[in-house]
C-alpha cells in the first residue's frame, strides 16, 4: 500500500524507489516553496469566502501554512523524495500538523493548476530582478560613456579597421541592445502575470470558486481563459528563455571585444585584477576569466532554450509529466543570467581603458579613407569615381608602406586636381567622428544627446 502517497487511494503496490527517485522533483522544486504557500494561503481564502470549505480551517491552514513557511527557511523542514514534489511536501505536512482542515486545502484544486501558478508567481518576481540587473549594466556602460567622451578608437568591420568612431558610441551601443533586452523581460512580464489557477486538472472545477479574487489576492493583472490552455502551456518560461539567451548573446559579444582589447596586441582596455586570473606556469599571464566565462554561459543559455521548446515541442494537451522538466532549464537560466549581468557590470565599470593605444589604432588602416571621398564629393566627384580616387590613392600608399594622413599635397593631387589645402583639416579623426552627425551616429555631440537622453530615460 501507498499509505504515505497523497495519491495512494487506487494503489495496492507501492512505488518501486528507483521509480520514486526518478519521478520526483522536491530536489530541485523545493525552490517554489514561497510561491507555493502563497498561492495555497490566497486559494484558502477564497475557498473559505465563497463558503466552499468552512472559515475555522481557513485560519488554521493560513496558521499551518505559514508556521511551514517559517520551518523552511529556518532550514528545520525535512523534505521527503517520496512525497515527489514541493507541492505534496507541503500539503502533507500540513495535513500531519492540522489534520482535516489540512485535506480541505487542495478542494477545487489540481497539482496541475498549482505548479502553473507557482512558476509564474516565481518568475515573475524575477523578472523585475532580471530587469534590475540589466539597470545596473547599462548604468555602468553610460558610467564608461560618459567618463571617457571624445576618446576615439577604430571602428570595425570584419575585425578590420573601417571608421574612427567614438569609444563612447561604441558603449552606447551595447547599451541600446541592452535596453532592448529590458524591454523584452518587461513585454514577458505581461503576459507571466496571468492567474492559471482555477484551471483544476484541466477542465475547471465543479465548485464555485471566484477566481478573480485570487488574482486579487496574488497581484495578477488577470485571469486564464482556458482551462487546457492554463495547465498545459508554459510559453512565458520559453519567452523569458528567448530573451535571456537574446540577451546572453549580447553579453558574449561584448566579452568578445573585452578579451580581444584586453590583449597585449590591442592593450584598448585594462580589466581590474579582480576580475582576472592567472596562469600556474605563465607567470606573465592576466586571463580575462570573467568574460571568457560569460561567454562560455551564453551556451548554456541557449541551451536551455532548446530544451525546453523541444521539451514542449508536440506535448498533447493538457498536463504531461514532461512538463516537470521545464524548471531546471528555466531555474539555471535565471541563475546564470542574473549571475553574469551583475558581474559584468561591476567588471565593466572597473576597466580602464587606454585612450593613447585606442587613437594610434584609429590613425591607422586608412581608416579615414571614406572621408577623402566624402570630401570629393563635397567638391562635385560622384561618389563612385571618388571611390576609385581613394582606392589607387590607398594603393599608392601601401606600396609607399605610408599611411593617409602622411601624403603631401602634392601626392593628394596625384590623384585629383580638386584636392586642395583644406583636405587635411577634413581627415583629422576628430573631423572624421565629427562630421557623422546625424542621429545615431558618432559625432561628439550627438553620442553626449545620446547619453542624456539614456540618462534621462531610466
Ligand atoms: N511536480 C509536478 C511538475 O512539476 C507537479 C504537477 C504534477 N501533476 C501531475 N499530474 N502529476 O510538473
Amino acid at each position: 500500500m501507498s499509505k504515505d502517497k497523497l495519491w495512494g487511494g487506487r494503489f495496492t503496490q507501492p512505488t518501486d524507489k528507483f521509480v520514486e527517485e526518478f519521478t520526483a522533483s522536491i530536489n530541485f522544486d523545493k525552490r517554489l516553496y514561497h510561491q507555493d504557500i502563497r498561492g495555497s494561503i490566497a486559494h484558502a481564502t477564497m475557498l473559505g469566502k465563497q463558503g466552499i470549505i468552512p472559515v475555522a480551517d481557513v485560519e488554521d491552514i493560513v496558521s499551518g501554512l505559514k508556521t511551514i513557511l517559517e520551518q523552511i527557511e529556518a532550514g528545520e523542514f525535512d523534505f521527503s523524495v517520496s512525497l515527489e514534489d514541493i507541492h505534496m511536501n507541503i500539503e502533507a505536512r500540513l495535513s500531519e500538523k492540522i489534520g482535516d482542515a489540512g485535506k480541505r486545502l487542495h478542494t477545487g484544486r489540481s497539482r496541475n493548476d498549482q505548479v502553473a501558478l507557482d512558476i509564474r508567481l516565481y518568475l515573475r518576481d524575477e523578472l523585475v530582478e532580471v530587469s534590475a540587473y540589466i539597470d545596473l549594466l547599462i548604468d555602468a556602460i553610460i558610467h564608461q560613456a560618459e567618463e571617457n567622451l571624445g576618446v576615439i578608437m577604430p571602428g570595425f568591420t570584419h575585425l578590420q579597421t573601417a571608421q574612427p568612431i567614438l569609444f563612447s558610441h561604441h558603449m552606447m551601443a551595447y547599451h541600446e541592445m541592452l535596453k532592448r533586452d529590458k524591454a523584452r523581460m518587461e513585454d514577458c512580464l505581461k503576459r507571466t502575470n496571468v492567474l492559471p489557477l482555477g484551471a483544476g486538472a484541466l477542465a475547471g472545477t465543479t465548485f464555485p470558486i471566484d477566481r478573480e479574487y485570487v488574482a486579487e489576492l496574488l497581484d495578477f493583472d488577470g485571469v486564464t481563459r482556458n482551462s487546457l490552455d492554463s495547465v498545459s502551456d508554459r510559453d512565458f518560461a520559453m519567452e523569458f528563455c528567448a530573451a535571456s539567451s537574446i540577451l546572453m548573446v549580447h553579453l558574449s559579444r561584448f566579452s568578445e571585444e573585452l578579451i580581444l582589447w584586453s590583449t597585449s596586441e590591442f592593450k584598448f582596455v585594462e580589466l581590474s585584477d579582480s576580475f582576472c586570473t592567472g596562469s600556474s606556469i605563465m607567470p606573465q599571464k592576466k586571463n580575462p576569466d570573467v568574460p571568457e566565462l560569460v561567454r562560455g554561459k551564453t551556451g548554456r543559455v541557449n541551451g536551455n532554450l532548446v530544451a525546453l521548446l523541444t521539451l514542449m515541442k508536440s506535448l498533447p494537451l493538457a498536463y504531461n509529466k514532461d512538463m516537470q522538466e521545464d524548471k531546471e532549464p528555466l531555474f539555471d537560466t535565471i541563475d546564470t543570467v542574473k549571475g553574469c549581468l551583475k558581474v559584468f557590470a561591476d567588471m565593466v565599470r572597473e576597466m580602464k581603458i587606454n585612450p593613447e593605444r585606442m587613437k594610434t589604432a584609429a590613425a591607422a588602416g586608412f581608416s579615414t579613407a571614406t572621408d577623402v571621398a566624402d570630401y570629393l564629393v563635397r567638391k562635385g566627384i560622384p561618389f563612385r569615381d571618388a571611390h576609385e580616387i581613394v582606392g589607387k590613392t590607398v594603393r599608392y600608399c601601401i606600396e609607399n608602406e605610408m599611411d593617409i594622413p602622411a601624403l603631401s599635397l602634392a601626392e593628394w593631387q596625384l590623384f585629383s586636381g580638386r584636392i586642395q589645402e583644406d583636405i587635411f583639416e577634413s581627415i583629422t579623426l576628430e573631423a572624421s567622428v565629427n562630421a557623422r552627425r546625424a542621429t545615431g551616429g558618432t559625432a561628439l555631440e550627438r553620442v553626449r544627446a545620446e547619453i542624456a537622453r539614456a540618462k534621462e530615460g531610466r
